[in-house]
């Protein structure tokens, strides 16, 4: 999925940088989660994961992809829904996903206040997704939740079909990186019919621990092998930026307002994104939870700087730090630095 701050490209860099502290299992805690990505790679070298986000919409996806080990079989579903033979598709999900994606539209939530149809006769006129997709959308997650309520499927297989539409709908949103701001024309994207996709299953037997919450409130009492913590770099907060992702994770009807529709989020504000906060958290987090290493990942053109990092890391250790060249996060929302075309992403090493 596009993030911000996304470290698919940087997964090698992150476990070579972890092999070198001579730790090759045990427990990792990834507490700033996001696309889950950094425990989903460590759970597959067979680390043991506990981690955590802000956002809902990353709680779904680490309870997908991090504490649920199993290939859901839907079995209690497919004993109930009337779904096209079942011997065209390779697996329990693709059957579910081929039904799911055969539902007629419905004008719901989404329809209602992120379509320009939806939103003809409001004071802001939204275009987020075409009429279509927008019922579509809605349509796929009522579904979801009905089969839960009904009990048609578990937790797993309710995490694993939500996971499936929120990894989806980046692919149709008429966005340019963010929600922060929808796009004036219809890019190409936005108008291909909207269809949920399979997503990549993350086989194990360790019992993995995911929350979603303010991670700061979880370091007391930690005791980890690997604390890996990606915090945001800059003074943007994560939630209005993915703020479509959250309401379509929590279907909640919110209270939203404004040109983008925005939900409220002042709960879910991050010390991070503010110079002064961000670095007595840090420093609390270094202080306050136990590790055999601490890695930090931040970015050159981070809100804390390099020297007051080190200052804060070296009290509780020894630091090493490695600097690795990276390509820019392109968005429409704001001009930071246009002009330079990569960023060097850093890995703060503390030995605890
Ligand atoms: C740089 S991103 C992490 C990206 C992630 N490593 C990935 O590969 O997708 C920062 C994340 O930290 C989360 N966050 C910020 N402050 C937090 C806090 N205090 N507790 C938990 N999560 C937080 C944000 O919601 C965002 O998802």
């Amino acid at each position: 999925m596009r993030f911000i701050g996304n470290k698919e490209q940087l997964l090698e860099r992150i476990y070579q940088a972890v092999l070198a502290t001579g730790v090759t299992k045990g427990h990792f805690c990834d507490f700033f989660s996001g696309t889950s990505n950094v425990g989903r790679f460590f759970k597959e070298k067979g680390f043991k994961i506990t981690s955590s986000d802000l956002l809902y919409f990353s709680y779904v996806l680490q309870k997908a992809y991090i504490s649920n080990n199993n290939q859901p079989t839907f079995k209690k579903l497919l004993q109930n829904i009337k779904t096209a033979d079942n011997s065209l598709f390779s697996s329990p999900l693709e059957s579910v996903r081929n039904y799911l994606n055969n539902l007629r539209g419905i004008n719901g939530f989404i329809y209602k206040n992120y379509t320009e149809e939806g939103t003809k006769n409001q004071q802001h006129k939204r275009k987020y997704f075409t009429a279509e997709n927008g019922k579509r959308i809605d349509a796929i997650r009522t579904k979801i939740e009905e089969w839960k309520q009904k009990k048609l499927i578990n937790e797993n297989e309710y995490f694993v079909l939500l996971a499936s539409l929120i990894e989806s709908v980046p692919f149709y949103a008429n966005i340019s990186g963010v929600y922060a701001a929808f796009l004036k024309q219809y890019d190409p994207r936005a108008l291909k019919r909207f269809e949920i996709k399979p997503i990549k299953f993350y086989p194990g037997k360790k019992e993995h621990t995911v929350y979603n919450g303010d991670s700061m409130n979880l370091i007391n009492g930690l005791n980890v092998d690997i604390l890996y913590i990606d915090p945001p770099y800059n003074n943007r907060q994560y939630a209005p930026n993915y703020h479509l992702l959250e309401t379509i994770a929590k279907y909640d009807a919110p209270k939203i307002k404004g040109t983008t529709g925005l939900r409220e989020y002042a709960n879910q504000k991050s010390d991070f994104c503010n110079k002064d906060t961000a670095i007595i958290a840090l420093d609390k987090i270094a202080k306050t939870a136990k590790y055999k290493y601490l890695i930090l990942s931040y970015n050159s053109e981070g809100i804390m700087p390099e020297k007051d990092i080190m200052f804060v890391l070296k009290k509780y250790g020894e630091v090493t730090l490695q600097n690795i060249d990276y390509p820019r996060f392109k968005s429409n929302s704001n001009g930071d630095s246009k002009h330079k075309k990569t960023i060097q992403e850093q890995l703060y090493i503390l030995r605890g």
